[in-house]
């Protein structure tokens, strides 16, 4: 029986996850199995693409839409509730659950990469959705965490105060970006941060991992700092994604 699953998103000529998955049903003999990739322009367009593919069994939600999904679910796993945005959607009997799997993802490839996390502060930039998966896994650990945002009054921080008083970056041993900065095609953007405040004490973990090697890597590399972009934070979530789907 052909099953369904697919992406939506506002752009998604970048995104990874097709070929994942179409390496891996590929890969598992599962020859009935389809992933597709759906823009909408708007999160609104989410009602015509289920009555069009009654055989979707599953989505993933990317940039903007994981917080705009909420309001099309029928139910919510109580982490994705938590943390207020939902990367995961299971369909079963035209019902949706929503679910986020890009928390437990972080935590898991952050708990790896830098086994001393508990020891430190951490500096999260950006407000959205991963950026809030991103601080639910961090409370998970308690690592205490400042945010940047570009609005004042929106978090701790603004670009602009960070420029008047670095100490933040200074003294944040992680900084994680969780903006769209730098991902394709707009490649030569970063996050404007004071870059020359990085050292080797800190670790910088970006959430992009398209290009695997953003401005933002390379700055911070220059520095001396220890680096890790997104590509194995995907392969994490796809992966419980698959299991939700399949559960
Ligand atoms: N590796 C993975 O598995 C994984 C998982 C999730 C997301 N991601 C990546 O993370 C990025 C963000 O995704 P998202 O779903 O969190 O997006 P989102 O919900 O749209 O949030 C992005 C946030 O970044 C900030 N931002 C947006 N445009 C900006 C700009 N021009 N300059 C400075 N800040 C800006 C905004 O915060 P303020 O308005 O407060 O500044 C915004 O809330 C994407 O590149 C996505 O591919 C990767």
């Amino acid at each position: 029986m052909e099953k369904k699953f697919g992406l939506i998103g506002s752009t998604l000529t970048h995104s990874f996850s097709k070929s994942y998955f179409d390496e891996k049903f590929f890969r598992e003999g599962l020859r009935d199995y389809h992933y597709e990739l759906y823009p909408l322009d708007s999160v609104d367009g989410l009602k015509k693409l289920l009555d069009e593919n009654p055989e979707l069994y599953g989505l993933n939600v990317t940039i903007p839409y994981k917080e705009q999904v909420l309001k099309f679910l029928s139910d919510i796993d109580p982490t994705a509730k938590n943390i207020g945005a939902v990367n995961v959607i299971k369909i079963h009997n035209g019902k949706l659950t929503g679910f986020n799997t890009d928390s437990d993802a972080f935590y898991e490839t952050l708990e790896k990469w830098f086994p001393q996390i508990s020891d430190a502060k951490a500096l999260v930039l950006g407000t959205g959705g991963s950026s809030k998966a991103v601080q639910q896994a961090l409370k998970k650990l308690s690592v205490p965490f400042e945010i940047v945002s570009r609005e004042k009054g929106k978090a701790a921080h603004t670009y602009e105060s960070l420029e008047k008083d670095g100490t933040p970056i200074s003294d944040a041993q992680l900084i994680i970006n969780t903006t769209p900065l730098g991902m394709a095609p707009n490649t030569n953007n970063f996050p404007p941060i004071n870059y020359e405040l990085l050292t080797s004490h800190h670790y910088v973990y970006d959430l992009i991992y398209n290009p695997a090697r953003t401005m933002f890597i390379q700055k911070a590399e220059m520095h001396g700092a220890t680096i890790k972009n997104g590509l194995e934070m995907l392969q994490f979530q796809a992966e419980k994604a698959w299991a939700i789907w399949n559960n």
